[in-house]
């Protein structure tokens, strides 16, 4: 194959590169997949807008997120595991984000420490969390605030785990776990079940919005609510004072049948009104798909697998050639749109359909 030139090249190169399980496990939804189907073809669907004859010769794709300088709206969402794609795992991930002046989430399940991550990041951090017990993530977000890390994601799609069909027929349960090596031997202890009992140490299905408070009350840092994706829940999370939120559906790997992200998104702008940042997830792979989001209003965009195939196809320059092309993609698009900074992107960019 000639060498990559978009997502799509790295995902056929990753799928080339990894073994079949392990590409199943990060290619792969749950049940039917509809979802996780759903993500790509929504974006498919919506038409743009351009204007045209605009000075678009200077072209900015600067911006921030809860305050923080990032290079372009394109941020690393978490993912569990990196050491399935890449002996180097999430350091090569993070070495990446900073090259690309970019924010990367490190996952609760993730191969490598957060301490390890930290130490070798040049950009900033936030970390992602699952709550398995309540000691443990208290210890976590502690460890994590310590370390330098400027948010805490909470994960809100996962009150159980979903039952992922590919890894079921694979018998894919279990991966190295850095921040629970011990107490579960190993293994990420809420993976692949097939709907109940081998459940017992994770405890996200007891986990309320009462949540909140308590997270509140043992850290200083923002707190951002990944995986909601209707209004009644985006007031609720500004309610118990979301700093920010994530419009996911988990990359299709949670309830299937969910709308796609880039269809709940408007609901939930209107609902947060301004009150919070909004970001999205799911599906993103071209240029085009984040100025979408952007013209729905996001104020940025998380990819999910495009890292993790850059990450297998080539470590770090992987990583690296993957962010680069999506920013050469999102800034040849604004300006075929008309835009020459993310301030001119108008909602009308997007045709109502
Ligand atoms: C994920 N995702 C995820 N989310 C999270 O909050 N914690 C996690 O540990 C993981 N792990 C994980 C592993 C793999 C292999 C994938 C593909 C996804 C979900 C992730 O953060 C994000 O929501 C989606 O990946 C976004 O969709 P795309 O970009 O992959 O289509």
């Amino acid at each position: 194959m000639n060498p990559p030139i978009n997502v799509f090249d790295y995902e056929a190169l990753a799928q080339a590169a990894l073994p079949p399980v392990n590409w199943d496990f990060f290619y792969g939804g749950s049940d039917d997949e509809v979802t996780l189907r759903a993500n790509r073809s929504a974006f498919e669907r919506l038409r743009l807008r351009p204007r045209v004859l605009m000075d678009v010769n200077q072209c900015s794709i600067n911006t921030s997120v809860l305050g923080l300088p990032v290079s372009m709206p394109v941020l690393l969402a978490p993912s569990a595991a990196h050491g399935l794609a890449h002996p180097d795992a999430e350091l090569a991930t993070a070495r990446a984000a900073g090259a690309a002046s970019t924010l990367m989430t490190l996952s609760t399940d993730s191969t490598r420490s957060l301490e390890e991550v930290k130490a070798v990041a040049q950009g900033p951090l936030w970390y992602q969390l699952y709550i398995y017990t309540m000691e443990e993530a208290q210890r976590l977000v502690q460890r994590a605030e310590r370390a330098g890390y400027a948010a805490i994601v909470l994960t809100v799609d996962l009150p159980r785990y979903s039952r992922r069909e590919r890894d079921l027929r694979n018998d894919m349960n279990s991966y190295q776990q850095a921040h629970y090596p011990d107490a579960f031997n190993g293994n990420a202890p809420h993976l692949v079940v097939d709907g109940s009992d081998n459940q017992h140490v994770y405890m996200g299905d007891a986990v309320t919005w009462d949540i909140l408070p308590w997270l509140r009350s043992i850290t200083a840092l923002p707190i951002v609510l990944k995986g909601i994706l209707t209004a009644e829940d985006a007031s609720v999370a500004i309610k118990y004072g979301a700093s920010a939120i994530i419009v996911s559906n988990h990359g299709g790997r949670q309830l299937d049948g969910v709308m796609p992200t880039i269809e709940a998104l408007p609901e939930v702008v209107a609902a947060v009104a301004g009150r919070c940042e909004v970001y999205v997830d799911g599906g993103i792979r071209r240029g085009t798909d984040i100025l979408k989001a952007l013209a729905l209003g996001a104020c940025a965009v998380l990819i999910g697998r495009p890292v993790l195939w850059g990450l297998a196809v080539n470590g770090q320059e992987g990583v690296q050639h993957v962010l680069e092309l999506l920013r050469k993609e999102l800034t040849l698009a604004l300006q075929l749109a008309g835009c020459a900074s993310l301030a001119d992107i108008q909602r009308s960019l997007v045709q109502v359909p």
